[in-house]
C-alpha cells in the first residue's frame, strides 16, 4: 500500500477512546453526495467539517462494504470492499485522510458472526455436499424428525421465526438473524485467520478502531443444545433473555479466546487502535469479561438505552456502569440512541416533552465520565418517524416481527425547504425513506447560530466538555450530592474547579443554590435571590472556581 492511502495514524494520546465523544453515522442516512437517496462516503467527506464544529472526536462508521443490503449492510459478501452503493476504497482513503487532517477519528463495523449469503464462502458451501470441507466455514447440520423435516434444535432467530433454514438437500444452516445473514464457524481455524487479516486490511488503511457487531454471538455451545422454550412452544421470545440471562449461542466463554488473539493485533499499530463490543450479557460481570488489557477497550452499556424518563432509573444505571467500569479499570460508554432503537426524544414521550427530556439527558450524558456514543440526528433533536408507510420499510425485522428499526434511520435533514432536506445534491428529491415535513425546522441549517437550538446546546455542551478542567479526568466517579425527591445532581471535580451537572426530574421547579454560576443549560434559568430556577424536564451545568 502507498502512503497516499495508507494515511499516517494520528499520533496524539493513545487512550483518546477513554473519554471521547464518538458520532455514530449511520451511512446510508447521513449525507447523499451522488444523487441516488442513499448517503455515501464522499457525502461524509463532505460533512466532517460540520462534525469537527460539532466537537466530537471520532465517527464510528455503520457497514460500508459489498453487500446486498439485506440487512442494510450488516450482510457483509466482501469485508475488503466498498459496496458501490457508497462509494469505493477511494472514497473511503479521501475520507479517513480528511477526517485524520480534522483531527477526526474513523472507528468502523465489523461484522463478524455472520457473513451475507451471497459471500463467495456460502455460496460454496451451498454447492457443495453435507460434510464437505465448504460447509464447515458455516453451521449446517441436520434435522430432526425422521425425515430431517425438523430444524436442528429450538433456536430462534433475533428478527423472529427460527433460526434454521433448510437447503434443497436436506441440511439445514444456523442464522441468528436473517436468513441471509448464516452464522460462520468459529471453531474453524480459517475464518478466525481470515479476520485476524480483514483487521489488519483496514488497520493499513488507517481506521483508528472497530465496533465489534455481536460481539458475544460468535461462539455456540457445544452439540448446539436447546434453549427449552421459544415463542412457538411457550410465546417467549429467546431474544427477551438479551441481558438477563443465558442463551446456548451467546456469551460463550471460548468467544474470550477471539478477542485475545485480536488484541495483540490492534496493539501492534500505533496511535491507539480500539475496539468497542455490541454485546449482551447475563450480568454485569459478565459483561466486564469483554473489556481489558487483553481483550476489547470498551462495551456499549445498553442499560442507559433503556433507562425510563424518572430519576430513580437513571440513577441506577449510572450507578451500575460505574461500578461496572471500576471491575475493568476502563471508563464506560454511554448510548443514548442507536440505529436499532427507537430515538430517544420519543422514548421520553414525544413531541414537545419528550425534546424537552432528550435536551436534559444530553446534559446528564455528556458530563458524566468515560466515552459518549451519540447518535447522529440527536444532536438536532430529532423524532422517532412513527408513520413510515408500511410498503417503504426496508428493516427485514418487520416481516418476521412486524417491529422496525427504520424510524430511527431516516435520512438528515441538512438545509433548505422541501424534503429531503438537503440530504442529496441540490434540487434532488430523492431519499431512500422520507422525511416528515416538521423536519424542515429541525435541519442543520435551521438550528445553526440560533440561541437555544438544541444543536447549540449540543455543540456548547461539547466545547465545556472538552475544555473544562472538572471534566478533563478519564478515570473516577462521580459525587452525588443530597437532591429533594427527583432531582439529580452530582459533581466533578479536579480539586480547584468543580462542575456540577443538575437534572429536574421532579415534575415541578426547583431552585438551584450554592453550585456556582450556570455555563449551559437545556431551558432557560431565571435568577431568584441567589439560586437558580430550573424548569421541569430541564438540565444544566454549574462551575464554582
Ligand atoms: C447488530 C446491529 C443490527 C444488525 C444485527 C445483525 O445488532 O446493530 O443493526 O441488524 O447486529 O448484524
Amino acid at each position: 500500500m502507498t502512503d497516499a492511502t495508507n494515511p499516517a495514524p494520528l499520533t496524539s494520546d493513545d487512550d483518546w477512546w477513554r473519554s471521547a465523544v464518538v458520532y455514530q453515522v449511520y451511512v446510508r442516512s447521513f449525507a447523499d453526495a451522488n444523487g441516488d437517496g442513499v448517503g455515501d462516503l464522499q457525502g461524509i467527506r463532505e460533512r466532517l467539517p460540520y462534525l469537527r464544529d460539532l466537537g466530537v472526536d471520532a465517527l464510528w462508521l455503520t457497514p460500508f462494504y459489498t453487500s446486498p443490503q439485506v440487512d442494510a449492510g450488516y450482510d457483509v459478501a466482501d469485508y475488503r470492499d466498498v459496496d458501490p452503493l457508497f462509494g469505493s476504497l477511494t472514497d473511503f482513503d479521501a475520507m479517513i485522510t480528511d477526517a485524520h487532517a480534522l483531527g477526526l477519528r474513523i472507528i468502523v463495523d465489523l461484522v463478524p458472526n455472520h457473513t451475507s449469503s451471497q459471500h463467495p464462502w456460502f455460496s460454496a458451501a451451498l454447492a457443495a455436499a453435507p460434510g464437505s470441507p465448504e460447509r464447515e466455514f458455516y453451521l449446517f447440520a441436520d434435522g430432526k424428525g425422521e425425515n430431517g423435516e425438523l430444524p436442528p434444535n429450538d433456536w430462534e432467530s433475533i428478527f423472529g421465526g427460527p433460526a434454521w433454514t433448510r437447503v434443497p438437500d436436506g441440511q439445514w444452516y444456523l442464522h441468528l438473524f436473517d436468513p441471509a445473514q448464516p452464522d460462520l464457524n468459529w471453531r474453524h481455524p480459517q475464518v478466525r485467520a481470515e479476520f485476524e487479516d480483514v483487521l489488519r486490511f483496514w488497520l493499513d488503511r488507517g481506521v483508528d478502531g472497530f465496533r465489534i457487531d455481536v460481539a458475544h454471538g460468535m461462539i455456540k455451545a457445544e452439540g448446539l443444545p436447546d434453549v427449552g422454550f421459544n415463542s412457538m412452544t411457550t410465546g417467549q421470545r429467546q431474544s427477551e433473555l438479551l441481558g438477563k440471562g443465558r442463551l446456548p449461542y451467546f456469551d460463550q466463554d471460548e468467544v474470550h479466546d477471539i478477542y485475545r488473539a485480536w488484541r495483540p493485533i490492534l496493539d501492534s499499530y500505533p496511535g491507539g487502535r480500539m475496539a468497542v463490543a455490541e454485546a449482551w450479557a447475563e450480568t454485569p460481570q459478565r459483561l466486564a469479561r469483554y473489556i481489558g488489557p487483553d481483550e476489547l477497550h470498551q462495551a456499549f452499556s445498553f442499560d442507559f438505552l433503556d433507562a425510563t424518563w424518572s430519576a430513580d432509573s437513571f440513577r441506577k444505571v449510572i450507578d451500575t456502569a460505574l461500578a461496572e467500569s471500576t471491575i475493568v479499570g476502563a471508563p464506560t460508554t454511554w448510548v443514548l440512541s442507536n440505529h436499532d432503537r427507537q430515538r430517544h426524544v420519543t422514548r421520553y414521550g414525544d413531541g414537545e416533552v419528550g425534546l424537552r427530556r432528550a435536551r436534559a439527558a444530553a446534559l446528564l450524558m455528556l458530563a458524566l465520565p468515560g466515552c459518549a456514543y451519540v447518535y447522529q440526528g440527536e444532536e438536532l433533536g430529532l423524532p422517532e418517524v412513527l408513520d413510515i408507510p408500511d410498503e417503504l420499510r426496508q428493516d427485514p425485522a418487520f416481516l418476521r416481527t412486524g417491529e422496525s428499526r427504520d424510524g430511527c434511520r431516516v435520512p438528515i435533514p441538512w438545509s433548505g425547504e422541501l424534503a429531503p432536506y438537503g440530504f442529496g445534491p441540490q434540487g434532488c428529491e430523492l431519499s431512500w425513506l422520507p422525511a416528515p415535513a416538521t423536519w424542515r425546522a429541525l435541519s442543520v441549517a435551521a438550528q445553526t447560530g440560533v440561541p437555544g437550538s438544541t444543536l447549540e446546546l449540543y455543540r456548547a455542551a461539547l466545547r465545556i466538555r472538552h475544555e473544562h478542567p472538572a471534566l478533563a479526568g478519564t478515570t473516577g466517579g462521580v459525587t452525588w450530592l443530597e437532591t429533594e425527591p427527583g432531582v439529580l445532581a452530582f459533581h466533578r471535580t479536579d480539586g480547584a474547579t468543580t462542575l456540577t451537572c443538575v437534572v429536574n426530574i421532579s415534575g415541578a421547579v426547583v431552585v438551584v443554590e450554592g453550585y456556582g454560576r450556570p455555563i449551559v443549560a437545556s431551558e432557560e434559568l431565571t435568577e431568584q435571590g441567589p439560586g437558580h430556577v430550573l424548569p421541569v424536564d430541564a438540565a444544566a451545568w454549574f462551575e464554582r472556581r
